[in-house]
């Protein structure tokens, strides 16, 4: 009912603005409509990018398009679950957790900010740097001198990449960037510090990660002098779960037909004149037009097949970006014995070992909730997903003790991490950027092939790479070209370059 609403003006306003421009010409208006209404689209995803690539098709009066999402509910990668001891129970986030960078003053807002405020989630700042407590190996240590010096030392390494960009000179890992800044130092407080600033950031290390399109994903994202939204993080913490609001939107619009869920795509057959879907059930659904939104990682591990393969240019693409793991280890206590901060920051020998505590049971959070969680990032978190899920908590109540050694450490009443990376529907956490990525397989990543087959999703934006409000601008954007398309009766689309030769200097 909802949607008939939303509907009826955008299609009244249609008739207006044809009728003011063109009077008279009603062939035209039939045509376009014609148009329009025979194209149908196929939206493989339900997660924001495929949400937000339908409202967007919505708005533009196509209104042929179906969502397919192998799950039950949309949301994807916004992924909540009900966690602890019988009579205990929280929403967890096991993906997405926070708005990454929300909105100052009238400046620039991050969209999901907007969709959070629109939907009331509840959610409360965390403060990563603020609200902190270290520790190593024998127990606490303080070290937030370090934890400063690595801020800085971040600040500067994007500071560093613009002026790399300025001059034309080529991309690096932002491991030599840290490097030729002087960031040299190897102890375990270093390696914990630096790890918290960029690890948890990008999912993976420094080493493996592009110096100039890590500092402009972080630019865009908090730094309000280059545009980016505001230096803040919003934890969601409603009961309902962060994919409310994807949830609560795609209600406003889609109705009950648009949508197909529980339903799995094994093979995407495209040509120039139209795609065919083959469902893990057998099942085929035809359409002039697809819109592919799984992740990067699913795209790389060939869960879905493409008929024809995919050109070479897309399929180096694809596989020239990394799609990382984060992993959110999450443990329930009777009670809470830990630091009364935010975040606990641990400095193993080893980096990235357990090194990122953050409590729930705060009174900005789940107060009373006995809840912890410790993320592991990278090469770290396949180790980890490979493991037992008694091995892993073995591990990291032994990180406990080792934290907290005057403590005798209980036996967790719940205990839960989720395996992103040997999800088949996923295949990692979040894509991250290296440095043999170029301008051009970004440009190839996004693109679509031929008139039929497109694709969006969080690998394919070139600012926010990663984040939701990435996979969220993709949706508008790939939608709305899509749509030019749709209505023109077909077009070349987004351009792509055939070879990926000598490294061009980076441009935004
Ligand atoms: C652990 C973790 C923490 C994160 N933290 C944050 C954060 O705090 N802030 C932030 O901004 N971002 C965060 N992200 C990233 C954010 O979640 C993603 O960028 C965003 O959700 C991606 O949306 P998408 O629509 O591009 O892809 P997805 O959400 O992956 O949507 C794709 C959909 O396709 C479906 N699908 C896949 N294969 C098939 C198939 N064969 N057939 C049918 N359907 C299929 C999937 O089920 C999924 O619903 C995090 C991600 C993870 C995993
Ligand atoms: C929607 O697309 C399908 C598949 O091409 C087609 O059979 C159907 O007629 C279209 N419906 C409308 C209302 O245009
Ligand atoms: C989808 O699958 C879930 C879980 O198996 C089930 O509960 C639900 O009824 C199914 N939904 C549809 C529309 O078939
Ligand atoms: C751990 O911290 C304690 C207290 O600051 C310190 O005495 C000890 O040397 C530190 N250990 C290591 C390995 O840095
Ligand atoms: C770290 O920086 C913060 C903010 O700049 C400052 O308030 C704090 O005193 C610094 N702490 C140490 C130990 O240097
Ligand atoms: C950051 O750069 C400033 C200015 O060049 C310099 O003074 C400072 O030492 C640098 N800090 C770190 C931690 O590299
Ligand atoms: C990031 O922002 C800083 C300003 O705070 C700027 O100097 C730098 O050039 C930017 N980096 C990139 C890669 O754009
Ligand atoms: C642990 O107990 C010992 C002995 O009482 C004490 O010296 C030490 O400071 C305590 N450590 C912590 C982290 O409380």
């Amino acid at each position: 009912m909802f949607a008939n609403l939303v509907e009826f003006p955008a299609w009244l306003l249609g008739i207006g603005l044809v009728m003011l421009v063109l009077p008279g010409a009603s062939a035209a208006w039939v045509d376009g409509r014609a148009l329009k209404k025979d194209a149908s689209v196929l939206i493989l995803g339900g997660g924001v990018a495929g949400v937000i690539a339908a409202r967007t098709l919505h708005e533009q009066g196509i209104t042929n398009f179906t969502i397919v999402e192998a799950k039950s509910e949309l949301g994807g990668r916004l992924a909540s679950t009900t966690f602890g001891a019988n009579g205990k129970e929280f929403t967890a986030e096991l993906g997405a957790n926070w708005v990454q960078g929300t909105q100052t003053g009238d400046g620039p807002a991050n969209p999901i900010w907007s969709l959070a405020q629109k939907y009331g989630l509840k959610t409360h700042q965390n403060d990563w740097l603020g609200s902190i407590v270290t520790y190593n190996a024998t127990g606490p240590d303080d070290y937030l001198d370090v934890l400063n010096e690595s801020v800085d030392a971040y600040t500067n390494l994007t500071i560093a990449a613009g002026a790399r960009v300025d001059k034309g000179l080529v991309d690096g890992t932002a491991r030599t960037g840290y490097s030729l800044l002087g960031a040299k130092s190897r102890t375990p407080q270093v390696m914990a510090s630096e790890y918290y600033l960029f690890d948890t950031l990008f999912g993976q290390t420094p080493e493996e990660s592009s110096w100039i399109a890590s500092s402009w994903a972080y630019n865009f994202t908090y730094n309000t002098d280059v545009g980016g939204f505001a230096d803040d993080n919003q934890m969601s913490i409603d009961p309902r779960g962060f994919k409310h609001i994807i949830q609560a939107e795609a209600a406003e619009f889609l109705q009950p037909h648009q949508l197909r869920t529980n339903s799995t795509v094994k093979t995407i057959k495209h040509s120039d004149s139209g795609v065919s879907v083959v469902l893990v059930s057998g099942e085929v659904l035809h359409a002039d037009y697809v819109l592919c939104t799984f992740s990067l990682g699913v795209l790389q591990n060939d869960d879905v097949v493409f008929e024809p393969a995919l050109p070479d240019w897309k399929e180096e693409a694809i596989q020239s970006m990394t799609m990382a793991t984060y992993t959110k280890i999450f443990l329930q206590f009777e009670e809470k014995f830990w630091f009364n901060t935010e975040v606990g920051l641990y400095a193993d020998p080893e980096r990235g070992r357990y090194p990122l505590w953050q409590s729930l049971d705060h009174e900005n959070f789940l107060p009373g909730s006995g809840i912890v969680f410790v993320t592991t990032t990278g090469d770290y978190s396949l180790r980890v997903e490979s493991l037992s899920d008694e091995q892993v908590q073995e591990e990291v109540l032994g990180v406990l003790a080792a934290m907290f050694p005057n403590t005798t450490i209980p036996a967790p009443v719940a205990f839960y991490f989720p395996r992103w990376n040997a999800d088949p529907l996923f295949r990692g956490s979040f894509p991250n950027w290296p440095s043999s990525f170029f301008s051009e397989h970004h440009e190839n990543l996004r693109a679509n092939v031929g008139e039929r087959l497109w694709f969006a999703g969080d690998a394919t934006s070139q600012k926010y790479f990663g984040y939701l409000h990435g996979a969220y601008f993709e949706g508008v954007d790939v939608a709305t070209d899509m749509a030019k398309c749709i209505k023109a009766g077909g077009c070349v689309g987004m351009k792509h370059v055939q070879k990926v030769t000598n490294a061009r200097p980076c441009q935004v």
